[in-house]
């Protein structure tokens, strides 16, 4: 039997039980909405009330409505190893969990051994696959938290489990940072002319679409799937040039060179010999570095470059739609929280 027919007949469908990691995280929650919405039974692992990283207090969290929560730690192994979810097993798991800091030990304690203990939850409660959201950036590794998340698809890809491995290009939210600055009369800031870098931006709901369809589509199964938004490419000068459209005003630029980060790593990185909490503050600027260089498009190892055709897009949202939307209603429910950089 071929790869796709026999895919085709594990496909799990509304109905089936599922488990989503990273429940109250900015895609996951969206997710979570979608998977009831289509008729699946959601099973949502989350560390708090509200999760930790909210700011929010201890409100029940609306996005979790009409689902079966389990307060746990995901990053410790014995708590997932004692934990019973009752009812009927799993069919399929979800992980939105990422480092809400960024930082390097944070990113191997989440995005590694979290998903880790995850992936061992979904094999013993019987699941049939297991849908990882990772990035497009761990096509060129070059940071703590993308190491990371190669060694957990790396295992996931070991573990007989059935798995899709989502990496997506830009969030909409990753590039919203400077809306209410334009907004407010001031400059666009790029790196360098603003044209070093460009993506294919996906919205978070379009996302979240993609994701759940992993349960249904069939080669979709045991598949590495990058994954960017419709349209063209965008470099960080069209979006600025955008926003300045849709505000009805000239572009005005601020242009910082790259070189800032190459005086700021090596001397961070000193530092952090001396000062080990650091550490961090020297990853944060590799991290910056990264973005401000590397495109979040597929990358052809053919041409030895980015290559938009080859980046897959999916969904209809468009990043316009998602600036005039923000514009007229601010950018409530798009907090960056950590992740500015990223
Ligand atoms: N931003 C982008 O443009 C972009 C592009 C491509 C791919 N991605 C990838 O997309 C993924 C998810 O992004 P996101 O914005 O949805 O993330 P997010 O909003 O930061 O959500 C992270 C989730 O992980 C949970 N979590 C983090 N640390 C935890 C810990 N120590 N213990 C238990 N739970 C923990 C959080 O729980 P709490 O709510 O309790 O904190 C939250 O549910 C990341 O892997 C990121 O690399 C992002």
């Amino acid at each position: 039997m071929d790869k796709a027919r026999t895919l085709e007949m594990t496909r799990i469908k509304p109905g089936a039980r599922v488990l989503v990691a990273g429940a109250t995280g900015y895609i996951g929650r969206i997710l979570v909405r979608e998977l009831v919405a289509r008729g699946y039974r959601v099973v949502c692992l989350v560390r708090g009330p509200r999760g930790a990283g909210s700011d929010e207090g201890d409100a029940a969290d609306p996005a979790l409505t009409d689902t079966e929560v389990h307060l746990t730690d995901v990053c410790d192994p014995r708590a997932l190893s004692a934990l019973d979810l009752g009812g009927p097993p799993l069919d399929g798991v979800f992980s939105c969990l990422a480092s809400r800091s960024g930082g390097i030990r944070d990113a191997w304690a989440v995005e590694h051994r979290a998903n880790r203990n995850v992936m061992a939850l979904a094999q013993r409660s019987g699941a049939r696959q297991f849908v990882l959201l990772s990035a497009i950036c761990v096509q060129k590794p070059l940071l703590a938290f993308q190491h990371a998340k190669l060694a957990f698809e790396r295992d996931l890809i070991q573990s007989g489990l059935t798995f899709s491995i989502v990496r997506p290009t830009a969030f909409f939210k990753s590039l919203a940072g400077q809306v209410e600055a334009v907004q407010s009369g001031k400059p666009f800031t790029v790196f360098g002319d603003g044209e070093l870098t460009a993506c294919k931006p996906i919205a978070e709901a379009d996302l979240a679409c993609f994701l759940a369809d992993c349960l249904t589509t069939a080669d979709r199964g045991n598949a590495i799937l990058p994954i960017g938004g419709p349209g063209e490419p965008i470099t960080p000068r069209r979006q600025g040039e955008l926003l300045f459209r849709l505000c009805g005003r000239e572009p005005k630029f601020r242009q910082v060179p790259v070189r800032v980060f190459d005086v700021a790593i090596p001397a961070l990185a000193a530092l952090s010999r001396l000062v080990p909490r650091m550490a961090d503050k020297a990853e944060f600027a590799r991290i910056g570095r990264y973005y401000a260089t590397e495109s979040m498009l597929s990358w052809n190892p053919e041409i030895g470059a980015y290559d938009a055709a080859a980046t897959p897009s999916w969904g209809t949202a468009t990043l316009e739609d998602f600036y005039r939307h923000v514009l007229e209603h601010g950018m409530a429910g798009q907090e960056l929280g950590q992740h500015k950089l990223f």
